[in-house]
């Protein structure tokens, strides 16, 4: 596709999608099919990327490598407190199965002379939310979540991430099984001043 070739149609679609994006915090099966998928891997790379490095890189976890990464999540939970009550390690362990595929979104430093670190999680950060609204666009819900657990070295090993490599955010897709918040109306002219 060039982009000539979007039309004054696609282009108003665009709109809609990025006007009325919004988390879908209730997710249900099946998970996006393979098309749809491609369509969402694809919004990734027209992110704004100086130097176009790329950095990013992203994992697809469905199935039941979920039950591998709650475990993961329960292991690192422990390893700060021991003593977490069974209960409360049931819901650790099920997190991941709040959706039938997370994207766990990583920003990959590629070292360059002009393009820093915070940059360049700025790009992979600006790729997981193209991937949000494609999904979005498409009827896919879906919900960019964190937690502590983004941030634990034990779970960052376990998902093989190296030294210059972090989280950005463990993307929850899914066919939305619950009612969405309406959208929020700001009042635009408070963010926007002229100067
Ligand atoms: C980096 C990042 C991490 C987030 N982590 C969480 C999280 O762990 N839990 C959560 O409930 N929301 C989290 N959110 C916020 C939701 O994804 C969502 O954007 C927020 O609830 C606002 O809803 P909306 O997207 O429908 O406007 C995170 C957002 C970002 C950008």
């Amino acid at each position: 596709m060039t982009v000539r070739s979007l039309t004054g149609s696609f282009a108003m679609k665009a709109l809609d999608a990025l006007h009325s994006r919004i988390s879908a915090p209730r997710l249900s099966e099946p998970a996006p099919d393979q098309s749809t998928l491609d369509n969402i891997y694809k919004a990734a790379f027209r992110a704004a990327d100086h130097g176009l490095l790329r950095p990013w890189r992203f994992l697809v976890i469905r199935g039941d490598s979920r039950n591998q990464l709650g475990e993961l999540f329960l292991k690192a939970s422990l390893e700060q407190d021991p003593e977490i009550p069974d209960e409360k390690q049931a819901s650790i362990r099920n997190k991941p199965l709040r959706a039938p595929l997370i994207l766990v979104s990583i920003s990959s430093l590629k070292e360059h002379p002009k393009v820093p670190q915070f940059e360049q999680d700025l790009s992979a950060a600006a790729a997981s939310q193209n991937m949000l609204v494609a999904a979005h666009a498409q009827g896919v819900g879906a919900m960019w979540r964190t937690g502590s657990m983004a941030y634990h070295p034990l779970v960052m090993k376990g998902l093989g991430l190296t030294e210059s490599e972090k989280i950005i955010g463990f993307l929850y897709l899914g066919t939305i099984a619950g009612p969405l918040k309406t959208l929020s109306e700001p009042n635009i002219d408070d963010y926007f001043k002229e100067w």
